[in-house]
């Protein structure tokens, strides 16, 4: 999802792996990909790569790198890390190293040692180290980027943002594509990236602090200029509805949709997921039910899920369906054969996004429970 979003903001791929992906740029590029990305957690800028088996090696390698150019004067870092080698037990040990390395280079260089500590929201450091391979990077994101900042009001089992954002981009939504209707919509997470991809407002706008700003070179008119060439639109073309047959679900809603400006983009009801208002037309129809983390739970809502698939059978003809679950054995009830399976790990929770093809009549329902 993440190369694919990537992709679609017009970057070239260099390399992907299991955490990330990897692309070719400057400070333009890490302000951009810091500001637009939906899907993504932090946006890591490397300062150096090089090898080392063992502490000290690390550190003299480390202070190598000239920090008093890059890192301001008077700052306060903090370092993070990866390490899996058999050189470290204990991750805060490199941290340490790493850390006394920058401090050391830049009291030789100015005179001065920078604060430290674990505040994320100045100059961050991240170091991936596996095997021999070190990459120092700089954590250009700060405080992570998955939380998009508008959900004041997290209501029940909120999704991450990103992840939201991540279900959106699996099922190619966009504004050309008809409505998307999401019943159980919660603290209306989903209908709200919904709306926020739809109108080309990047998450980012609503943050004001971010690593990037706390690194020389940084002034702020790079900001100012990259927020001024986004396209906000006013009106979007689909129309979103976000349902739930909580009050205090459609309240949470409303008003996290109103700090993230879309609050007009959306129609709100408070209705059983049965009862939402389904537009004539193609769309998607995306739920995120409750799951069963807890005993006793799980026989209750094998009754609700069978009654998303009659929902999905009955009402949603013509319409793509998705369930945003982390229990298949509950997904089995909605007995329908899903066209795809998207795995999504939601904290620690292997999830799954369920692709449902509803027919409007004119092609056989195949009815075979099958995920
Ligand atoms: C896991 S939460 C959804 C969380 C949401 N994705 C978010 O990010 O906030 C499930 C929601 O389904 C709602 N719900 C449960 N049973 C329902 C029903 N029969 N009809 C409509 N909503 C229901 C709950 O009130 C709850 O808000």
């Amino acid at each position: 999802m993440l190369r694919k979003e990537v992709e679609s903001l017009g970057y070239r791929i260099l390399r992907e792996d299991k955490s990330g992906v990897t692309v070719e740029g400057g400070w333009q590029e890490v302000v951009d990909l810091n500001l637009k990305l939906r899907t993504a957690s932090r946006v890591l800028w490397l300062i150096k790569s090089f090898e080392a088996n063992s502490p000290d090696t690390l550190y003299k390698e480390a202070r190598k790198i000239p920090w008093h150019k890059l890192i301001p004067r008077e700052g306060y870092i903090s370092v993070q890390s990866f390490v899996k080698n058999d050189y470290i037990l204990d991750t805060r040990f490199p941290n340490l190293k790493l850390k006394d390395a920058i401090v050391d280079q830049m009291q030789e260089e100015n005179g001065v040692r920078p604060d430290s500590g674990n505040e994320h929201d100045r100059t961050n450091i991240f170091l991936f180290w596996y095997l021999n391979a070190v990459h120092v990077y700089f954590d250009t994101s700060g405080e992570t980027i998955a939380k998009h900042g508008y959900r004041k009001m997290p209501f029940k089992a909120p999704m991450l943002e990103s992840l939201a954002a991540a279900c959106l981009v699996s099922a190619d939504w966009d504004d050309q594509k008809g409505s998307f209707i999401n019943p159980m919509c919660g603290s209306g997470t989903l209908a709200i990236e919904a709306a926020l991809m739809a109108a080309n407002i990047p998450p980012g706008i609503f943050r004001k602090n971010f690593g990037f700003m706390h690194l020389n070179g940084y002034d702020d008119s790079i900001w100012t200029e990259a927020l001024a060439k986004v396209e906000v639109k006013d009106k979007i073309k689909s129309r979103i509805i976000a349902t739930d047959i909580d009050g205090m679900a459609i309240q949470a809603a409303q008003e996290n949709a109103k700090i993230a400006n879309v609050g007009k983009m959306i129609e709100f009801d408070k209705v059983p997921f049965e009862k939402t208002l389904m537009p004539e037309g193609p769309g998607i129809v995306m739920l995120n039910p409750e799951y069963g983390e807890r005993l006793g739970e799980e026989e209750q809502l094998k009754e609700v899920y069978k009654s998303i698939g009659d929902f999905f059978k009955q009402s949603c003809k013509g319409k793509t369906g998705y369930i945003f679950t982390g229990n298949t054995q509950l997904a089995k009830r909605i007995g329908l054969r899903t066209k795809s399976r998207t795995e999504l790990m939601n904290a620690r929770i292997d999830c799954r996004l369920l692709e449902y093809e509803l027919y409007d009549g004119s092609k056989r329902q195949d009815i075979r429970p099958k995920i």
